[in-house]
């Protein structure tokens, strides 16, 4: 299956994005244009010096330039507008749901109130629903700081709590397991907000057991490194546990280093609820359809193996019922190509 015609299919089939990163939307031309606004020195010359900079040899030498970049975003209205743009790119590429990652310490780390970049953001989001995507908003803690901070952020956030969906944990994985963060997942679920948690990107998949058993994570981030785990692929299936992969990110940050190989095959195939995400769009090369594209040419997935993947990823939101089963009736009413 090639071509205009089922590329023009795979932006309509109806989707959720659950594995993005708001600040990995920040695309070059914008990061130039708040540094400029916001009065913030960039150390690149021009957007081709920055562009340039994006050869990542790991999770790590990209996260570097990832918070370096975040650091244009300053205002209520930064925050407004680069959640907008996301919204209305994602609308355009089918994504009818979005469950938005947001990293509270990259901002108040760098002393901007975390009222000004929630409100920002939550905005954007409440306005979601004019272009037809219901959104949320996930909090990611950042791991390679301590659990004790991610106790303090989880509990200045609180007085937010009605207007998010859950929590998080995110950035440098090595030598940062969950269990660090026990205290404040288990904090987060007695508030009743959701948990998930990155896992097995770079990690071990003994990462992955630690996300679920001690962190009761309801979904796992990457999960990439269950691949190597029978037990765990046993589990993963057995409890239904959705994966939410970002194949263009894992080839550009070396998670593998060739498509073809990417686990999610093999996890398809073994009934796992996987799901395709993008993760940084505006660093790895491809929002979320052009990450549905590429594992359909490298993996050779059918119209019938990509619409599970769109299933998987409506039946794997945290969206209410009412609106999941709205969801699934949009994908059950989408066409199908009549060559595949
Ligand atoms: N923050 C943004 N993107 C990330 C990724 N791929 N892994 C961990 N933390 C991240
Ligand atoms: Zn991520």
């Amino acid at each position: 299956m090639q071509g205009n015609a089922t590329d023009s299919w795979l932006l309509a089939l109806p989707k959720a994005e659950l594995h993005l990163h708001i600040e990995g939307t920040l695309e070059p031309e914008r990061m130039f244009q708040l540094a400029e606004r916001n009065d913030v020195e960039l150390p690149f010359e021009s957007l081709d010096a920055l562009r340039a900079a994006y050869q990542f040899s790991d999770l790590q030498s990209f996260l570097d330039l990832y918070y370096q970049g975040a650091a244009v975003l300053r205002t209520e209205r930064d925050f407004f507008e680069l959640t907008w743009a996301y919204l209305e790119r994602a609308a355009a590429e089918g994504v009818h749901h979005a469950e938005i990652f947001l990293d509270p310490q990259t901002h108040t780390q760098r002393g901007i109130p975390l009222d000004v970049v929630l409100q920002g953001t939550l905005r954007a989001l409440a306005r979601a629903d004019s272009i037809g995507v219901s959104a949320g908003l996930i909090l990611c803690f950042l791991r390679h700081l301590t659990g004790e901070a991610a106790l303090a952020t989880l509990e200045s956030a609180l007085p937010f709590k009605d207007q998010l969906l859950g929590v998080g944990l995110d950035s440098s994985e090595r030598g940062n397991p969950p269990e660090k963060f026990r205290d404040a997942f288990e904090l987060a679920r007695r508030e009743g907000l959701h948990t998930v948690a990155h896992a097995g990107e770079e990690g071990p998949p003994e990462y992955i057991w630690q996300a679920l058993d001690v962190l009761g994570a309801e979904r796992i981030d990457h999960g990439v490194a269950a691949i190597r785990d029978r037990e765990l692929m046993r589990r993963l299936a057995a409890d239904g546990i959705p994966l939410t992969m970002c194949p263009l990110s894992n080839l550009r940050l070396h998670v593998v280093e060739d498509l073809r190989t990417h686990p999610l095959r093999p996890m398809l195939d073994a009934g796992l609820r996987v799901t395709v995400n993008s993760d940084d769009p505006a660093y790895f090369g491809g929002y979320v359809a052009e990450n549905y594209r590429a594992v359909r040419d490298t993996l050779a997935l059918t119209a019938s193996e990509l619409r599970t993947l769109a299933r998987n990823s409506l039946e794997a939101s945290f969206a209410p019922p009412e609106r999941r089963a709205e969801l699934l009736q949009d994908l059950e009413r989408s066409a199908t190509p009549v060559s595949t």
